[in-house]
């Protein structure tokens, strides 16, 4: 049987005396993963954990079975974890290309980017850095953006961005936080297709905090639902929105009828 790529075990986060998360479990598989539920209820935390962000006050996270026990977010990123924040941190004076770069780069400081990007390594591995960032940048309909400053292109475009970076790495697990939120149908579109792509190029686990209902039950097979802290249920998502206490925290009778 092969691993699971990633497991929360009994996570639990608490900042000061506010526990965030309580003892969550869930394990997430290759494909597409939604993570839904209110605001507050700590999905944005569960990413944190995982990236290296936020240190559990308990458990742990596996990555295809073995604990990520060195939690630094260099060494996390190491480990083939790519993530996307809620607000795109993109470097608004570098170009479209050179922010997609830095996805190659587990940390950086801001006074060295152009530096660290002038210093790829061996120039084979500039070039075919290079080449793997423009194919992203295409497969998310920004090829025509690449020397764009990152600054001057739309929020839409530069969420797309920061997915592209997070793909940079050829990771294994990639944690989207609201891609979606504030995108145009078409950006939604092009993001969706894109993404589409990479997962059926290979094994790449992707789990998604979505607050469109709609969006994540036609996207993932499989889908967990946080509510103060706790995973509340978790399955396929016709079960999970069919759920009554799924319905009663955080869908509402009127939009459980809906979908
Ligand atoms: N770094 C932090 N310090 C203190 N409280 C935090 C921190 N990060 C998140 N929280 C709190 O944890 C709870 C969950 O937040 P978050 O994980 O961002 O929720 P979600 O992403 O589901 O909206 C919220 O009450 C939030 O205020
Ligand atoms: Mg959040």
């Amino acid at each position: 049987m092969t691993a699971v790529p990633l497991e929360l075990r009994d996570l639990t986060v608490a900042f000061g005396g506010n526990v965030v998360l309580k003892d969550v479990s869930i394990a997430f598989g290759n494909g597409f993963n939604g993570l839904i539920g209110p605001n507050g209820a700590g999905k944005t935390t569960c990413f944190n954990v995982v990236s290296g962000y936020v240190r559990p006050s308990g458990g742990e996270v596996e990555l295809f079975g073995e604990p990520l026990r060195e939690r630094s977010q260099a060494r996390v990123a190491g480990h083939g974890i790519g993530r996307t924040f809620q607000s795109p941190r993109l470097v608004l004076d570098l170009t479209v290309l050179e922010n997609t770069l830095l996805g190659l780069h587990q940390r950086y400081r801001s006074g060295h980017l152009r530096e660290l990007l002038g210093l790829g390594g061996a120039r084979r591995e500039e070039r075919e850095g290079r080449e793997r960032a423009r194919e992203l940048l295409n497969a998310f309909g920004l090829g025509a953006r690449a020397e764009d400053l990152a600054g001057n292109l739309p929020l839409g475009s530069q969420k797309l961005v920061e997915v592209a970076r997070a793909l940079m790495a050829a990771p294994k697990v990639v944690l989207l936080d609201e891609p979606a939120a504030g995108l145009g149908a078409t950006d939604v579109d092009v993001m969706l297709r894109g993404l589409s792509a990479i997962v059926d190029e290979g094994s790449l686990c992707v789990v998604i905090i979505e607050h469109d209902l709609q969006l994540v039950m036609d996207l993932c097979p499989f889908l967990a639902v946080l509510h103060n802290g706790a995973i509340i249920a978790s399955g396929a998502p016709a079960d999970v929105v069919a759920n009554p206490t799924v319905v009663e925290a955080y869908l509402g009778a009127s939009v459980a009828a809906d979908v």
